[in-house]
C-alpha cells in the first residue's frame, strides 16, 4: 500500500494491490480527479489525463487559454460558478451574499493509520500499518477559510474512506450550505445506478436503472436515513453481475438527511456526490469554528457485486462496528412484540421466556410497553421507569427472574421520543421539536425530542443509565418510530436553525457513545420502525439492526438480499414469527421462516407456548442448527446466488467458512412451477479441489459444485424438500456442505 506524491507533476497516487486513485493539482491550484479503478503502475506524471480541450460555449479560467475550463475538467471537490456548472461539493454563503469560492492547494501530509472523526462514527484502524491517510489542505484566501480533504487508503482492501473539514480562520461569519463528504468525477457514464429504496416494511429493495444525461439521486429529508432510501448506491457496468465485472459502491457513514447523486454532464462525465443533504442545511461557521463532514466509503470491485459486498462486510464488521460484541456470535433471542403487543404482565412474559428457554433460546427481550403509563401508543414515551401495574417487581424484578431461568435479558427503549401524555412532556414541553405558532404534526401519536440540546440528551442518559445500572440488562433495542416535522429548535438562534437536523443526529451519536462506553457489555440493536435507520452510522455503535418490521419470510428475501449489498449478515436482525404473518397475512412453512431468519442474527417473535409439540420440536432443531453454524453464517463469506428481484421462483444465497471446509446454501422457492427444469445452482467460494458432502449424502468436488452446480431438484414434481413430501409455494431448504 502506498500513497505517493510526485512533486514534479503535483500528482497524488493512492494505490494498493487492488485499486488506484489519482489526483493532481490543476494549474489554477484546485484539485483535479484523474482516475479511480483497478490498480495501475505508478508514474511520475499523469498530466495527459487532464482533459484540456477547447469547447465552444464553455467559460475558461485563464485569459487566452481556452482549453482550461472546469466545465469539462474532472475535479475532486468542486465548487460552482467558476466555469463549472455542475452541482458542487461545497457552497459557502458569505456576508455579502456571494456564494463563489476558490479553494486552492496549500500543503499536504501523509500519515500512517487513520485519524478519529470527533463526534462522528467512522471506520478505524487498530494498527498503523492497516492504512495510510492523505490530508490535503486548500485555502480560500478571500474569505479566510481552510478546507481539509481526508483520504484513507486501506492496505488490504479495495476501499477508500473520505471526509472533509472546513475551518473558518478568517474574520467573517460564513454559512456552509453544502458540505459533501465525497465527490468523484468518473470519465464516462456507461453505468447502471443501483439504489436501495422502499418504504416501511419494504426496505432496501434493489432498483437498477441506466445512467443518462442529467441528474439521478436518492436522498432523505426525514431526519433519519430512512426506510425510503438508503445512504448507499452502486455504479456498475451494464454487463456486471454478482460474479464478474466492474462495480463501485458508495456508502455514507451517517444516519440523518443525506444525498447520493449522480450527475452526467454533456460530455459523458459522471459526477458522484454524497453527503449531508444540502436541502435545508445551513451551518453557521463563525471565526474560529470548524465543521467536520461525515465519512463516505468507496469500494471498487472488478469481479462483481458479491466481491464489492464482501469488502463492505469485512470492513464494516471489523473496522466500523466496535466493542465486546463485534466479533462474537449473537445470542438467539425471543422478543415479545408480535406475541403480546401491549397486552402483557410479568407472568405472561415469564411464561414466554420459560418456553423459549426450554427450547434453547438464550435471551428474552421485552419490547415496547413496560414503562410509564404506556398501555397503548398514546402515552408514556419519555418516562423510562417501569409501569408497576404491569410489572409489580419492576425491571429489576423481571430481569432477576429471567436471569434465574438462565437467560439474558434485553429491553426496548425509544429514547428520542416523547408523548404529550408523559411526565417528561408535562415537565419540559419545550423539549420537543416543533415550530412556534405552527401545529405540531403527529406521528404514531408521539413527538421528537430536541437532541440538539445537551440537557435533553443528559436527561435521557440518566434515566437509561439508572436502569442499566440497577437491572441485569444485556441488550438494548433502540427504536425510533417517526420522522422529524416542523424542524425547529427552541435553543438555536434564527441563523442556526438550518443546523438542527445535523445537530439532532450528533445528539443521537452522543447518547449512543456514552451508553456504549459506560456499559460496554450491553449489545445494542438499532431499529427505526424496522429498518428506517439501517445505516453505517449506527453500525458503529450498534453492531446489529432490526432489518424490517416485515417478518414474513418471503418479503424478507428481498429485504435481506438488498440489505446484504452493503451490510454484513451479523448486522441483519431477522426473526421467526407466527402465521398468518402479521404484516402480509401470508402462511409460510415454519422451516422457511427459520431458513430465512438463519441468515441474520436469528430469534423468535412469537409465543412458543402456542405452537404444537411437533412445531416445538422443529424449533428446538432450528436453534440447535443456529448454535452449530452461527459463527460461520454471521462471520463467514456471504455470496448472493439467485436474486429475488429478477424472478418469482427461486432465491439462493450461501455462506462459506474461512477455511472453506463448510458451506451453507439457502435455497428458497417463491412460487411453485409445474413440470419445471432440472434445477442446479452454481455455488461460489469453495475450494475447487476439496470434495464436499452435501447434507452428509452425495459428495462432489468444489469445482463441480461451482461450475456445474449443486443439484437442487430432488426428482419429485415439486422441490426442494429433503423428504418425500410434495413441495409447494414458499418451500425452502438449507444445504449443508462439509469437506471430506
Ligand atoms: C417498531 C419496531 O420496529 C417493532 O419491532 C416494535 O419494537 C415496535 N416499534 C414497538 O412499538
Amino acid at each position: 500500500m502506498c500513497i505517493s506524491y510526485h512533486a514534479s507533476s503535483k500528482t497524488f497516487h493512492l494505490h494498493n494491490d487492488s485499486i488506484s486513485y489519482i489526483m493532481t493539482i490543476l494549474p489554477n491550484g484546485q484539485l483535479g480527479q484523474l482516475y479511480f479503478g483497478k490498480t495501475i503502475h505508478d508514474c511520475d506524471n499523469f498530466d495527459h489525463l487532464v482533459e484540456m480541450n477547447h469547447r465552444p460555449m464553455t467559460a475558461y479560467v485563464f485569459e487566452g487559454d481556452k482549453k482550461f475550463s472546469l466545465d469539462h475538467i474532472k475535479q475532486e471537490y468542486p465548487s460552482y460558478g467558476t466555469t463549472d456548472f455542475r452541482h458542487p461539493a461545497l457552497e459557502i454563503v458569505q456576508p455579502n451574499g456571494s456564494r463563489i469560492t476558490n479553494f486552492t492547494y496549500v500543503s499536504h501530509e501523509i500519515t500512517a493509520g487513520k485519524p478519529v472523526l470527533e463526534g462522528l462514527p467512522a471506520t478505524y484502524t487498530e494498527q498503523d500499518d492497516e492504512a495510510q491517510t492523505l490530508t490535503i489542505r486548500l485555502r480560500d484566501e478571500l474569505i479566510g477559510a481552510e478546507l481539509e480533504l481526508y483520504y484513507t487508503l486501506f492496505a488490504a482492501r479495495p476501499a477508500i474512506a473520505r471526509s472533509a473539514r472546513f475551518v473558518n480562520d478568517g474574520s467573517l461569519d460564513l454559512h456552509l450550505t453544502t458540505a459533501m463528504s465525497l465527490s468523484v468525477d468518473l470519465p464516462d457514464s456507461a453505468y447502471e445506478f443501483i439504489h436501495f429504496s422502499g418504504a416501511w416494511s419494504r426496505e432496501r429493495h434493489m432498483k437498477v436503472r441506466r445512467l443518462e444525461a442529467g441528474i439521478q439521486s436518492v436522498e432523505s429529508t426525514r431526519g433519519t436515513s430512512s426506510h425510503n432510501h438508503n445512504p448507499f448506491v452502486i455504479l456498475k457496468r451494464p454487463e456486471t453481475t454478482e460474479f464478474s465485472g466492474e462495480a463501485i459502491g458508495f456508502s455514507l457513514v451517517y444516519s440523518g438527511n443525506f444525498l447520493a447523486q449522480a450527475e452526467v454532464d454533456s460530455w459523458g462525465t459522471t459526477r458522484i456526490t454524497m453527503g449531508i443533504n444540502p436541502f435545508q442545511f445551513d451551518w453557521k461557521l463563525e471565526p474560529g469554528e470548524s465543521f467536520q463532514t461525515p465519512e463516505a466509503v468507496m469500494v471498487y470491485s472488478d469481479s462483481g457485486l458479491n466481491a464489492m459486498s464482501q469488502t463492505f462486510h469485512k470492513l464494516y464488521q471489523t473496522r466500523l462496528a466496535r466493542g465486546y460484541w463485534r466479533d462474537r456470535p449473537r445470542p438467539i433471542l425471543i422478543n415479545n412484540w408480535e406475541a403480546t403487543y401491549f397486552n402483557f404482565d410479568e407472568e405472561k412474559l415469564v411464561s414466554i421466556a420459560q418456553a423459549a428457554k426450554n427450547d434453547g433460546v438464550e435471551m428474552f427481550v421485552l419490547d415496547d410497553g413496560w414503562f410509564g403509563e404506556r398501555c397503548n401508543d398514546f402515552a408514556g414515551l419519555g418516562d423510562w421507569y417501569p409501569n408497576t401495574d404491569r410489572l409489580a417487581n419492576g425491571i429489576v424484578g423481571l430481569a432477576d427472574r429471567i436471569d434465574s431461568l438462565g437467560m439474558k435479558f434485553g429491553l426496548w427503549f425509544e429514547p428520542e421520543m416523547v408523548n404529550e401524555d408523559s411526565d417528561l412532556f408535562r415537565a419540559h414541553p419545550d423539549w420537543r421539536i416543533c415550530t412556534p405558532g405552527r401545529c405540531a404534526s403527529h406521528g404514531r401519536n408521539q413527538f421528537v425530542l430536541d437532541y440538539s440540546r445537551k440537557e435533553v440528551v443528559d436527561y435521557i442518559y440518566e434515566m437509561m443509565a439508572k436502569i442499566l445500572t440497577e437491572a441485569k440488562v444485556s441488550y438494548i433495542k433502540w427504536d425510533m418510530n417517526r420522522c422529524i416535522t416542523e424542524a425547529f429548535s427552541a435553543s438555536l438562534p434564527a441563523d442556526r436553525q438550518g443546523e438542527l437536523f445535523h445537530r439532532y443526529i450528533l445528539g443521537v451519536y452522543q447518547l449512543y457513545d456514552r451508553l456504549t462506553t459506560n456499559f460496554p457489555h450491553v449489545l445494542f440493536e438499532s431499529c427505526a420502525s424496522g429498518g428506517g435507520r439501517f445505516d453505517p452510522g449506527l453500525l458503529y455503535y450498534a453492531p446489529q439492526g432490526w432489518a424490517s418490521d416485515d417478518s414474513d419470510a418471503i418479503e424478507r428475501l428481498k429485504i435481506q438480499y438488498g440489505t446484504s449489498m452493503c451490510y454484513p449478515i451479523s448486522s441483519i436482525g431477522a426473526h421467526v414469527s407466527v402465521v398468518p404473518n402479521h404484516q402480509v397475512f401470508r402462511i409460510t412453512p415454519l422451516e422457511t421462516r427459520a431458513n430465512v431468519a438463519h441468515f441474520g442474527t436469528f430469534g423468535y417473535e412469537l409465543d412458543l407456548n402456542k405452537l404444537t409439540e411437533e412445531e416445538r420440536e422443529m424449533v428446538r432443531e432450528q436453534i440447535k442448527f443456529m448454535k452449530e453454524y452461527r459463527e460461520i453464517i454471521q462471520f463467514g463469506t456471504f455470496y448472493r446466488l439467485i436474486s429475488p428481484f429478477e424472478n418469482n421462483h427461486f432465491t439462493a444465497w450461501m455462506v462459506v467458512s474461512e477455511d472453506k471446509k463448510t458451506a451453507l446454501v439457502g435455497y428458497y422457492k417463491i412460487l411453485n412451477e409445474v413440470n419445471g427444469p432440472y434445477h442446479r445452482v452454481k455455488l461460489c467460494g469453495l475450494d475447487p479441489d476439496m470434495k464436499y458432502c452435501v447434507d452428509g449424502a452425495s459428495c462432489h468436488y468444489g469445482d463441480e459444485l461451482m461450475h456445474l452446480g449443486l443439484l437442487t431438484t430432488d426428482g419429485a414434481a415439486g422441490e426442494p424438500t429433503p423428504d418425500d413430501r410434495k413441495s409447494t409455494d414458499f418451500d425452502s431448504r438449507i444445504f449443508v456442505l462439509h469437506a471430506e
